[in-house]
C-alpha cells in the first residue's frame, strides 16, 4: 500500500515534491489540501481535529479550507490551532456566508474570521455560495477594499456554475478571482460539461470539494476497488488521484482519522494509466455533454 513511510523510507527526501497549482496571481498553491467541515463542532474531538490538520500539514497538504459556516466560527478556531507557530507554511482558505456579502457586512465578517483564525491576513477568501440579495459587483468591490487594506491576499467564488462565472469577468476587478471552489469527485462530474473547460480556458483553477464523496458509498464501489488494488493504494487515493488528474485543479478532502490523512498525502504517488482512466469512466460516466478539456 502506498503509505507515508515509503516517502520517509527515499534515501532524498527532497525528491517528495508536492504537485502545484498556480493562481491568477502567480502565487503557487499545493493540488493537494484539507477541508474542514464538520470539524470544530464538540469540544471533545477538538485535539484529535487539531492533530489531524497538523499531520496534513507536515505531510505536505498546506492548503486549509475553512469557512465561517463550519461550526459556526468553530472550524477556524480549530484550524488557528493547527496553524500555531507555523503560520507561514500554510495557506489560509476560508469563506464568507452570502448574507454577510455586502458592503457594511462583508468586513465585519472578514474580521471575525481573522479573529477566529488568529491571523492578520487570509490568503483566499471565498463568496460561499451567490444570493441575489447582494450584487457580486457589490462583492467584489469589497473583497477589493479588503484586499487594498491587505486584510485578504486574494478572493474567489464558490458553488458557482458557468454562466454565474461568464459574468465575473464583465465586473470590474473580476479578472481578480482566484477560484470557484466546486463538488467534483468521480461520481459528480456535471463541472465537466461547461465550468471545467471553461475554467481552463480562463485560467482559473478550481477548487474541488467532497473529492472523496464525503467517504460514503464512492469508496465502497468495486471497480474503484479493484483498480485500487492494482496500485497497491486505497479507493480514496484513486479517488483523489482521479481528481487531480486534471491540470489547474485543487482537492481539498476532509479527514479526521490519522490514517485517512496519510492516505490522502499519499494519493499523490498514484500513476493512474489508460486503462484506469477507461474503467473508469465506464463505472462513472462523464456527463453526455462533456467537451474537449484544454490543457492549462
Ligand atoms: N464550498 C462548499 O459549499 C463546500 C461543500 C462541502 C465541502 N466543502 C469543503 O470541502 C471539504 C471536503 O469535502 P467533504 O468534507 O464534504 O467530503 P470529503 O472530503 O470527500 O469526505 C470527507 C469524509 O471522507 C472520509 N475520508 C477522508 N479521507 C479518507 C480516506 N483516505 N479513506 C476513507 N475515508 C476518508 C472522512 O473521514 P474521517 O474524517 O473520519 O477521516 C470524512 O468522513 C470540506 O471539509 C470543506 O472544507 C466545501
Amino acid at each position: 500500500m502506498l503509505t507515508t513511510s515509503a516517502i520517509h523510507d527515499r534515501d532524498n527526501e527532497d525528491e517528495y515534491k508536492m504537485k502545484m497549482v498556480t493562481l491568477p496571481d502567480g502565487i503557487g498553491v499545493p493540488a493537494l489540501g484539507q477541508g474542514t467541515w464538520r470539524i470544530g463542532e464538540k469540544k471533545s474531538a477538538h485535539a484529535d481535529e487539531v492533530a489531524a490538520l497538523r499531520l496534513g500539514i507536515e505531510l505536505g497538504m498546506t492548503l486549509i479550507d475553512t469557512a465561517e459556516m463550519y461550526g459556526e466560527g468553530g472550524a477556524e478556531k480549530i484550524v488557528a490551532d493547527a496553524i500555531e507557530g507555523q503560520r507561514d507554511r500554510v495557506f489560509v482558505v476560508t469563506k464568507v456566508y452570502p448574507h454577510n456579502a455586502s458592503h457594511t457586512e462583508l468586513p465585519r465578517a472578514c474580521e471575525r474570521s481573522l479573529k477566529r483564525l488568529r491571523i492578520d491576513t487570509i490568503d483566499l477568501y471565498l463568496l460561499h455560495w451567490r444570493e441575489k440579495n447582494t450584487p457580486l459587483a457589490e462583492t467584489v468591490e469589497t473583497f477589493e477594499k479588503l484586499r487594498a487594506t491587505g486584510k485578504i491576499k486574494r478572493w474567489g467564488v464558490s458553488n458557482f456554475d458557468v454562466d454565474d462565472m461568464k459574468e465575473i469577468p464583465s465586473i470590474e476587478n473580476g479578472q481578480n478571482c482566484a477560484t470557484d471552489q466546486v463538488l467534483y469527485n468521480l461520481e459528480n462530474r456535471e463541472i465537466e460539461s461547461g465550468l471545467l473547460p471553461w475554467s481552463l480556458k480562463n485560467e482559473i483553477p478550481i477548487m474541488a470539494y467532497a473529492p472523496v464523496g464525503h467517504g460514503r458509498g464512492l469508496l465502497e464501489n468495486a471497480t474503484l476497488k479493484k483498480i485500487a488494488k492494482r496500485h497497491d493504494a486505497t479507493p480514496a487515493q484513486i479517488a483523489l488521484a482521479w481528481v487531480l488528474r486534471q491540470p489547474g485543479m485543487i482537492a481539498i478532502p476532509k479527514a479526521n482519522n490519522e490514517e485517512h490523512v496519510r492516505d490522502n498525502a499519499c494519493s499523490t504517488e498514484v500513476k493512474l494509466t489508460k486503462e484506469d482512466f477507461t474503467q473508469l469512466d465506464q463505472e462513472f460516466p462523464p456527463p453526455k455533454s462533456k467537451q474537449p478539456l484544454p490543457t492549462l
